[in-house]
């Protein structure tokens, strides 16, 4: 009895050890490699992901992206909200592995939803109806031309909190804590 209450405490013991040791490089490094390819992590409230998710009145077969999907909350969201696929880019180690862990949780629910350890300046967009992001300006100032030359005409992209500089929005909610603009990509010249 008492040699089995020894290697249960062992191996708790040895877990939380385990843990701490893992938890803050893990942290450390992905806040680095957030801030160094765009923003941190700082997940979106609830409220403003689903005014985001609202604003883009989704359509079933659309395909939407987020970029720098953090823990997955509006790839979850756009899913719930309709019949769409949904991909998220997601740089760094510690907010993919908590939306792995959330669509490991949530089986049931990830139909549709596929996030990628990847850049997203790296990735095509082509086929998106809708992009949502989080990104500070510096990121919006290099991912604009990479909208017009990729994106289609009239898809929507929606940005939390931040504007594009000389690109206007079609529309704009600031009835939450931070603007949400919502902006169709311009026919190129
Ligand atoms: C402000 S958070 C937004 C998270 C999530 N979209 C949300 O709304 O809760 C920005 C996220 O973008 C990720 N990120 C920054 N630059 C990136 C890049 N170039 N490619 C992929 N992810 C990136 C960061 O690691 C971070 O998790």
């Amino acid at each position: 009895m008492i040699i089995i209450a020894v290697v249960i405490l062992y191996l708790t013991l040895l877990s939380i050890g385990l843990f701490f040791s893992l938890y803050f490089p893990i942290r450390m490094i992905s806040l680095l490699m957030s801030d160094h390819y765009g923003a941190p992590f700082v997940p979106l409230e609830e409220d403003i992901v689903s005014r985001m998710v609202d604003m883009a009145e989704l359509k079933p077969g659309q395909k939407v992206y987020d970029l720098g999907s953090g823990d997955g909350r509006i790839l979850f969201r756009a899913t719930r909200s309709a019949d769409v696929t949904a991909c998220g880019y997601e740089i760094a180690i510690y907010p993919y592995i908590l939306c792995r862990l959330r669509l490991w949780r949530n089986r049931t629910l990830r139909k549709g939803i596929t996030v990628e350890r990847k850049n997203f300046f790296h990735q095509d967009l082509s086929s998106a109806a809708v992009v949502f992001l989080y990104q500070q300006p510096k990121v919006l100032l290099k991912l604009r031309d990479k909208f017009l030359s990729e994106l289609k005409p009239g898809t929507k992209v929606i940005s939390a909190r931040f504007a594009f500089d000389a690109w206007n929005p079609a529309s704009t909610d600031r009835s939450l804590k931070y603007p949400i603009y919502l902006y169709l990509v311009p026919q190129q010249a």
